[in-house]
């Protein structure tokens, strides 16, 4: 591995602004969740659903920045009283700060924190790790397949990855920038080039590209240090649909599922019937690059994935009675409340705009779903309710079930539903 300028600058901008920037006194008031690396996500994309808590997993984040990831999987482990350790690892000592304070105002006692890069697994004796995420830092490595390689190899049997990269067509109008600010202040102190950053966004034509990208928004917010990770990053590529295929397949790893699932379908953004027919009936990674190429708001791609040829096993679905549903940081009677005035449920991911028909037993179904019931307990709950409404008859169980794969296609499309199964 060459170890060349660019790489030492990027430490640098790690050290002196970590990120994402993060108040270790915020963790008193909310627990930020997010992709990838949800528990239930995790359970439902790389382990069939049959994740058994109460096992020691083993998880590695690679790169873990602040500490988004670790706090909100430690805590969800903690919670269910799992034995589970996670391993956080990074190259910025400030950032490993920032987080190791998260945990401890949580009192989290699960977590191992390591300084170190992720080319050094190898070499630091920690075995092999059930889940890794990698979340944001593959785009800035030197070499990222070498990268994900390096983060295949460490992978236990039947294990998967969680990562985010950044997607090219959505960023679009980012990399104008960079190399803009590049051109006049290359070698300037980041001070300097912070203020020049921001002047030149003020000072941005209509006909810019980042102008004409309404969907980039993130420095608005992200304060210094998201104003430099955008647009002062010393090295951070994009990636497309097929480009990370390309690069998971080279690693010997098969993507599992794309967050959230209904931005990589072309059925979520098309009305032409012959247009639609024809997207769909494409292999399903062409599909998703399709989606991409027509959407152009993909500004990153979170995807889950797992050893070659493991994706059939890995990815959880809602096959049999067994299948518990479980609803993402959403309340079931609240979901309810709010279907009953009307049988739409509609979101907006990433600028986009989804809107789907659902059943008219959606809201009955949604009432009841706690995260433990199965699909089997729902029905008969359900069914006993029915019954002794004269006028509604008996709820037979394929009626339900062709009422909830309906419902759950929606929901699951905009992760906000998932599957577990009782673990074996
Ligand atoms: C954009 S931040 C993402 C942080 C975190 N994963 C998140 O999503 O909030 C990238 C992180 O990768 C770390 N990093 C860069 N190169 C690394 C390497 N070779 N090994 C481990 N961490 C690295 C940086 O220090 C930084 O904290």
């Amino acid at each position: 591995m060459v170890i060349g300028q660019d790489d030492d600058r990027v430490r640098a901008q790690y050290e002196a602004y970590p990120y994402p920037e993060r108040d270790p006194a915020d963790e008193a008031k909310r627990l930020i969740v997010g992709s990838p690396s949800h528990l239930l996500e995790i359970n439902h994309y790389v382990f069939g659903g049959r994740l058994d808590v109460s096992r020691p997993l083993r998880a590695l984040i690679a790169g873990g920045g602040t500490g988004d990831a670790t706090i909100m999987l430690a805590q969800q482990l903690a919670w269910r009283g799992s034995p589970a350790e996670i391993v956080y690892l990074d190259v910025s000592g400030a950032s490993l700060e920032v987080a190791r304070a998260r945990a401890a105002a949580r009192n989290l006692a699960n977590v191992r924190f390591l300084r170190g890069s992720l080319f050094d697994l190898p070499g630091l004796g920690l075995g092999r790790f059930d889940y890794i995420d990698c979340c944001g830092v593959l785009h800035c490595l030197p070499d990222p397949p070498a990268g994900l390689g390096a983060l295949a190899a460490a992978l236990a049997e039947g294990g998967g990855v969680g990562i985010m990269l950044y997607g090219k067509l959505g960023r679009t109008g980012v990399y104008h920038m960079q190399a803009m600010l590049r051109l006049i202040a290359g070698d300037d102190d980041d001070r300097t080039r912070l203020g020049l950053a921001r002047r030149l966004y003020d000072d941005l034509p209509a006909t810019s590209w980042l102008k004409r990208n309404p969907y980039v928004s993130d420095h608005l917010e992200g304060g210094d240090a998201g104003l430099y990770d955008i647009f002062l990053h010393r090295r951070d590529r994009a990636y497309t649909v097929p480009e990370i295929a390309a690069m998971v397949a080279g690693a010997g790893l098969e993507i599992t599922g794309f967050i959230a699932p209904a931005l990589y379908d072309p059925a979520s953004y098309l009305a032409d019937p012959e247009i639609k027919e024809r997207a769909l009936a494409l292999p399903w990674i062409e599909r998703c690059a399709f989606a991409e190429l027509l959407s152009g708001a993909l500004k990153s791609h979170v995807f889950y994935a797992v050893k070659s040829g493991g994706r059939k096993a890995a990815v959880a679905g809602p096959d049999n009675q067994d299948a518990v549903p479980v609803l993402l940081d959403t309340d079931g009677r609240a979901a309810a409340r709010g279907l009953r005035k009307g049988g739409r449920i509609k979101a907006e991911i990433e600028g986009v705009e989804l809107s789907y028909e659902v059943p008219r037993l959606s809201a009955e179904i949604l009432a009841r779903i706690d995260g433990r019931r199965s699909l089997g307990q729902i029905h008969e709950l359900l069914a006993r309710a029915h019954k002794g409404r004269a006028h509604k008859g008996a709820l037979d169980w394929l009626v339900f079930k062709a009422a909830f794969d309906r419902l759950y296609a929606a929901l699951n499309g905009i992760n906000v539903m998932l599957i577990a199964y009782p673990p074996r």
